[in-house]
């Protein structure tokens, strides 16, 4: 297990389900941990639950002086910032008809957000002579889905952003890398199932190898690893955590051949 004792790690997004499994697992391996969102109640209840080495700050990640300032308060209460998590996202898309300010807007929060966090992050990160990003794209970042342009298309960018950011951070000793979900039992999915986790892996059986949803410590697994020093040289990369989505091609899982013979 990675130990994290004296490690301080930054989440935008921690208030989510996925960001708490997160935010649970680092500090249960010690590290502290502030958790950057908008989400006032749901930070504040997870700050309450997990006591005094979680700090949430009610932050807007798209305001470059509340990044600051979070930055600020982070390595006041802790000390310093090995650690940035870029998860913070929105899912606001309406494809065609998005207009220029939706675009912007969607843009902002997932993908200039996390290089204006890690701006604000870096000279923390330098006085601790180095440190670990990790950005969360999405499979979506490489297929197209219907109906949907603006979250792809920033996820797509994610990808990218995080090969430009291990390139000219790496002097730095700061690694960065990414993690691409399948889907995940979250937030989004708890409501369109009706909190039907049975149901959302019969429906997600599909689309992934593994026959069902990955869950949010699943994904918050890859993070910790991607954070630690066994991944020590490991930048400028992405890992699925995808059960086997991105494995599969058109045909899916099932003999496409055959149906040639019909
Ligand atoms: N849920 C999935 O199946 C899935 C699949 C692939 C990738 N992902 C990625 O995983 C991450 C978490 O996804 P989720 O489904 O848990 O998302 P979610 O919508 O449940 O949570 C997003 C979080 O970001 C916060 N946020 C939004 N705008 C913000 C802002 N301006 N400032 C600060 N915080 C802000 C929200 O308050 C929320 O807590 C995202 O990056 C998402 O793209 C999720």
């Amino acid at each position: 297990m990675h130990d994290f004792s004296n490690k301080t790690a930054v989440v935008t997004g921690g208030a989510t389900l996925i960001g708490q499994a997160l935010v649970e697992k680092l500090v249960a391996r010690g590290a502290r941990v502030a958790v950057l969102d908008v989400d006032r109640a749901q930070g504040e209840a997870l700050a309450e639950r997990l006591g005094e080495r979680v700090l949430f700050l009610a932050t807007d990640i798209t305001r470059d002086e509340q990044l600051l300032d979070a930055m600020e308060a982070t390595e006041a209460r802790f000390g310093g910032v090995d650690f940035l998590v870029n998860l913070a996202c929105s899912y606001q898309d309406d494809g065609l008809q998005a207009d220029r300010s939706a675009w912007l807007s969607a843009l902002d929060v997932n993908l200039v957000s996390a290089a204006m966090a890690t701006r604000a992050a870096l000279p923390a990160m330098r006085r601790r002579g180095g440190g670990a990003v990790v950005n969360f794209t999405s499979i979506s970042a490489r297929v197209a889905q219907t109906g949907r342009w603006l979250y792809p298309v920033s996820k797509a960018a994610m990808l990218h952003l995080t090969r430009c950011m291990a390139l000219d951070l790496a002097p730095e000793r700061i690694r960065v890398n990414s993690v691409s979900p399948g889907w995940t039992w979250s937030r989004v999915i708890a409501e369109l199932s009706g909190e039907d986790s049975a149901k959302a892996d019969r429906v997600a059986a599909d689309y992934h190898l593994l026959g069902r949803l990955g869950r949010p410590e699943e994904v918050a697994n890859v993070v910790c690893f991607l954070c630690s020093e066994e991944a020590g040289f490991v930048t400028g990369a992405d890992y699925a955590v995808d059960g086997g989505y991105s494995a599969m091609g058109p045909e899916q899982s099932r003999p496409a051949i055959p149906r040639l013979a019909e």
